[in-house]
């Protein structure tokens, strides 16, 4: 009996030790290594843990799967407050490339390489073959070369974030297939060509951040189909056309930055009275009258018109606003009196020059 008890005891010891202990597999740990070994960090001493059999226990950045013991994340931010960076009082830089290994982490749910400033060549085509990864960040780095074509088939993925490198080529088709991305960042790099027709399919997409590219082409009319869309910024690059009037249905968008691209038409009158609040269409071709659409529903903390070719006046609607921030009208070929009300009272002379002939305070009386 005694002897049963004991034998049953010493088994229970050393099956929960053998879970406490079981190493990740030796596949995995390999292709971390082989990552490793494709990169240099000389000042911070990131991969000094990265020895030993377990490159689930204590390995900087790793974390792995409780059940399955394969490796789940990586995640290694150059700029943190972790303890590691404070006793260097320095933010993170690693040269070097991200080795095509990582592929071989089959189970692996989310890629962080984030500023590290000088990491260069491609992102691995190979990582649309993680059929789990969630979210893939590579901001800060100088990565070049062109999204993967078939970046599609990662159905899984909610955050794709390259921003601030030097990609280029265009944005692949496939993309419209990520149907569980929520936030898209691609600012910042040398991206080229039109947004795919069918960007509208991304129906869960919050966040759209495209600005300082080469994007050509016009604004997709379905990006309006996408419901939760909240901040859509389009900014720096070279879009053309009109402004799709049902931009300004949407039910949630509350950030439109369209600054600084070759849009022309006239301002859709839906912009004025949606729930956008941060608008800014600075510096493009727009023609036309202001709409006389500003209604209590107007509430904007940024108004930016500046730089286009708006002309008439500025309509007394806009007196009716419920809140205007900032306001910037500057540039254009506006003439007429400038309304007088609340939105009005803190606004500088700034905000209107270089129109044609406007009058009014806070200009010179008419
Ligand atoms: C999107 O996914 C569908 C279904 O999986 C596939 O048939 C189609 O080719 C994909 N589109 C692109 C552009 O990859
Ligand atoms: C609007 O965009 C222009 C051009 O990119 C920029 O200079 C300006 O600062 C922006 N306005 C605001 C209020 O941020």
């Amino acid at each position: 009996m005694c002897g049963v008890r004991s034998i049953t005891v010493v088994a229970l010891i050393l099956l929960s030790l053998s879970s406490v202990v079981r190493p990740c597999p030796p596949s995995d740990r390999a292709a971390l290594l082989a990552f490793k070994a494709a990169l240099h960090e000389p000042y911070l001493g990131i991969f000094d843990s990265w020895t030993g059999a377990d490159c689930c226990h204590k390995w900087y950045g790793v974390s792995c799967d409780q059940g399955t013991r394969r490796v789940a994340d990586i995640n290694l931010r150059g700029e943190s407050e972790e303890p590691i960076f404070q006793r260097k009082r320095r933010t993170g830089y690693m040269t070097g490339y991200i080795s095509p290994a990582v592929c071989r982490l089959k189970r692996l749910s989310s890629l962080t390489i984030a500023d590290w400033k000088g990491i260069s060549g491609e992102i691995p085509r190979c990582i649309t073959s993680l059929p789990f990864l969630r979210i893939v960040d590579l901001i800060g780095n100088r990565l070049s070369g062109a999204l993967p074509a078939d970046i599609g088939r990662l159905h899984r993925l909610t955050v794709l974030n390259v921003a601030d490198n030097r990609i280029s080529g265009v944005i692949p088709a496939s993309v419209a297939n990520l149907t569980s991305l929520m936030h898209l960042d691609l600012r910042n790099n040398l991206i080229t060509g039109p947004i795919p027709r069918s960007f509208g399919r991304l129906g869960m997409l919050s966040r759209a951040l495209l600005s300082g590219n080469k994007l050509s082409g016009p604004i997709p009319g379905s990006v309006s189909q996408i419901y939760r869309l909240a901040d859509l910024d389009l900014s720096r690059n070279e879009i053309s056309g009109p402004i799709p009037e049902a931009l300004g249905k949407m039910a949630v968008l509350s950030t439109l930055n369209l600054d600084m691209n070759k849009l022309y038409g006239p301002i859709p009158v839906s912009l004025f009275s949606s729930g956008i609040s941060d608008l800014n269409l600075s510096r493009n071709a727009l023609e036309g009258n202001i709409p006389d659409a500003f209604g209590v529903r107007s509430y904007f903390t940024v108004l930016d018109l500046s730089y286009n070719r708006l002309i008439g006046p500025i309509p007394n609607s806009i007196s009716s606003a419920s809140f205007i921030g900032h306001l910037d009208l500057s540039h254009n070929h506006l003439c007429g009196k400038i309304p007088l009300g609340s939105p009005f009272d803190h606004l500088e002379a700034s905000s209107f020059q270089y129109n044609d002939c406007l009058c009014g305070k806070p200009l010179k009386p008419c």
